[in-house]
């Protein structure tokens, strides 16, 4: 069945496979985006998907975000919390600056998301809200103390909200990324990449965002209804849990 889905900053790496693989399964997408304004128009141009501009660390802007999306598209039944950000560095360097800006924009806009939808979705009594973790939550990083702790938080944010969205056909859950082949990773230093993470990797190489896509995809379909609560790792085997 056709539903709406917004994936928050899903313009680009893994949000942008998420929207085209919701797309490509029969869902209307909607894909928010908070400053790159060129490379959201370049992926509207390229998928027909439709862009809007808020911050998910702002929760004015989410609930405004969100009615301009319900008013044009249709009420929210599938939410992805993929928008993400690192200020890596270690923890005796880290300000509370990039501490803030990572809990705001990875940990609080998932309640601020949550919340603009989760009440309509228990009216229709269907939901599905999917947040893209991290392998790095799950195990730790060195210089992400800040990351690590949104995104272990992001699975106990899960957890809990899937317990009180059981009995209206609410799913809450987690897909939790390794290393895959997005800006973010090529951020990391090459030396650092070469050394410390690709052999790590037990199938020898970055992931692909499709492949985040797929399991999203999986999660929010009509047929994943009794899988809510859960993790599910996509990491080529460099933690298994
Ligand atoms: N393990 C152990 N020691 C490390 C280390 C590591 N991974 N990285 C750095 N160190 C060491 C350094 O060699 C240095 O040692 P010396 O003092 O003896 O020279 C010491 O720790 C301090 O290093 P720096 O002063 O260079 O620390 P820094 O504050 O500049 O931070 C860093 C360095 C930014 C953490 C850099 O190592 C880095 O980018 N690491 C990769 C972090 C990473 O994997 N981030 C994931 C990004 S992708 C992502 O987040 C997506 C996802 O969900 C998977």
């Amino acid at each position: 069945m056709a539903r709406v889905a917004l994936v928050t900053g899903g313009s680009r790496g893994i949000g942008a496979a998420v929207s085209v693989a919701l797309k490509e399964a029969g869902h209307q997408v909607a894909a928010n985006y908070a400053g790159n304004d060129q490379a959201a128009k370049e992926f509207s141009d390229r998928t027909g998907i439709p862009v809007f501009k808020w911050s998910v660390s702002d929760f004015e802007a989410c609930q405004a975000g969100v009615a301009k999306v319900e008013a044009e598209l249709g009420p929210v039944d599938i939410l992805v919390n993929n928008a993400g950000i690192t200020r890596d560095t270690s923890f005796s360097k880290m300000t509370i600056e990039q501490w803030r800006e990572v809990m705001a924009t990875n940990l609080d806009s998932l309640f601020y998301m949550s919340k603009c939808v989760f009440d309509g979705m228990k009216k229709r009594s269907f939901g599905r809200i999917i947040t893209i973790g991290s392998i790095n939550g799950q195990k730790g990083q060195f210089g992400q103390t800040n990351y690590a702790a949104a995104k272990a938080g992001a699975s106990g944010f899960t957890k809990a909200l899937a317990l009180e969205g059981a009995r209206s056909n609410i799913t809450v859950n987690v897909v939790a990324p390794g290393y895959i082949a997005t800006d973010m990773v090529k951020a990391v230093p090459q030396e650092v990449l070469n050394t410390k993470v690709l052999p790590l990797i037990p199938v020898g190489r970055l992931g692909e965002p499709e492949e985040v896509a797929r399991a999203v995809v999986f999660l929010a379909g009509e047929d994943a209804g009794f899988v809510t609560g859960s993790t599910l790792s996509v990491n080529g085997g460099q933690y298994m849990i």
